[in-house]
């Protein structure tokens, strides 16, 4: 199958790359670069053994997209591209609309333009909001307690409609838990700029002895061991997930909203303890105040997935752990 990917070069895109071009599909790689480097596309090639086509183009320019679509006769969009900084977006919140919402819009007004009505959607469980119960369902109240989550949710509303308005859509919304790891290769992986903000690659920084210290924030949640739980998903599983789905989507019109996770979670200081195992390094830390906006637990439900999809994730946590330590360390910035 012929498609492209916008946003293919990021941490989650470049995966599924590899993934689609070992399976034979031709991938079409459409990013601007704004997150990511050129880098990447050899390293893709190096591990799939084929090279994807490169477009370096925004996805806020409908033409560019237009003609990306027609010149490889692309029949589905993976729509990876977007801003993603929770903190970020409470301070440019035009920003996010703009890329996000915006890009989103145009490009579909490409895929109409060009009569591709295939899509799979970058969807974030950031959409359930304040966990009501758990595991999450993807039937649980939606809710968005950021711009960057309002994004991800008004994305979703908008597919809905266009689903509603014409029949011929297929549109899958893939709700990812917390994506974590790298790929065995060590070769490509998730590369933060700045400090990270998010757990595992913080975590990985500090092993490497590029940060003091991890601050824990909060040790007096409703959980077990007091620290927060989530739902981490390798990202190879992740990609796969989305290989199932681009096999699924052929014969399910309809605009269908699925998680991928693992159904399970673990808390901060598993996943210190996790690491520091798999890197033997130290993973010092301290406990500091709770973060603004975070929830005790979030964890999926995800036997929507195994039942419609057919996937379920495969790989535990000390790989997550370990792969993620072999992409940080191979870096030169990394061997501490
Ligand atoms: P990433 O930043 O690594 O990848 C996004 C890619 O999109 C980057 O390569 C960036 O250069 C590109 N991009 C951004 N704006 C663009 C634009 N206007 N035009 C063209 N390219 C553009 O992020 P990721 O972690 O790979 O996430 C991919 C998608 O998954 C995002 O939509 C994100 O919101 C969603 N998501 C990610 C997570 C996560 O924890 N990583 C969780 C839930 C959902
Ligand atoms: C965050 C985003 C969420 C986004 C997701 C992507 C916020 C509030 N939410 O979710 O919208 O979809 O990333 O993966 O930013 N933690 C520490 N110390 C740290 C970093 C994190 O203790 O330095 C804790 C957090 O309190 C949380 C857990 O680690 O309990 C996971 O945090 P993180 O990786 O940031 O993910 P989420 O908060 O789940």
């Amino acid at each position: 199958m012929n498609v492209l990917l916008t946003g293919g070069m990021g941490y989650i895109g470049s995966h599924v790359a590899v993934v689609l071009l070992q399976a034979g599909h031709h991938v079409v790689l459409y990013d601007n670069l704004c997150n990511s480097e050129i880098e990447t596309l050899a390293r893709i090639e190096q591990i799939a053994g084929v090279r994807p086509t490169f477009i370096q183009a925004d996805i806020r320019s409908a033409k560019a997209l237009t003609d990306a679509l027609k010149h490889h006769a692309i029949e589905t969009v993976l729509h990876f591209a977007g801003l993603k900084a929770v903190g970020e977006s409470a301070i440019n919140p035009v920003d996010y609309y703009a890329n996000n919402v915006g890009g989103t819009v145009s490009l579909l007004e490409a895929m109409r333009e060009t009569g591709i009505r295939s899509l799979v959607f970058s969807g974030s469980a950031t959409v359930y909001g304040e966990p009501q119960y758990l595991p999450l369902d993807e039937a649980h109240p939606l809710c968005a307690t950021n711009p960057y989550g309002r994004t991800k949710l008004h994305i979703e509303e908008m597919l809905r409609d266009l689903s509603a308005s014409d029949p011929l859509w297929r549109i899958v919304c893939l709700r990812y838990f917390n994506p974590v790891g790298a790929h065995e290769s060590g070769l490509i992986g998730e590369k933060p700029v700045g400090t990270p903000n998010n757990l595992m690659p913080y975590i990985a920084r500090v092993a490497a002895g590029e940060l003091k210290e991890l601050s824990v924030f909060g040790n007096d949640y409703p959980t077990p061991d007091g620290t927060g739980v989530r739902d981490y998903i390798h990202v190879m599983d992740l990609a796969e997930g989305h290989m199932a789905a681009l096999g699924w989507l052929t014969g399910h019109p309809g605009c269908h909203a699925i998680n991928l996770g693992t159904g399970q979670g673990y808390s901060v200081l598993e996943m210190v303890k996790a690491f520091a195992s798999a890197s033997e390094r130290d993973v010092p830390y301290q406990i500091a105040p709770r973060r603004a906006g975070d929830v005790a637990a979030c964890y999926a439900n995800p036997e929507k997935a195994l039942k419609e999809l057919g996937w379920q994730a495969q790989r535990g946590l000390p790989d997550m752990c370990a792969s993620t330590w072999k992409f940080v360390s191979s870096r030169p910035e990394g061997r501490g």
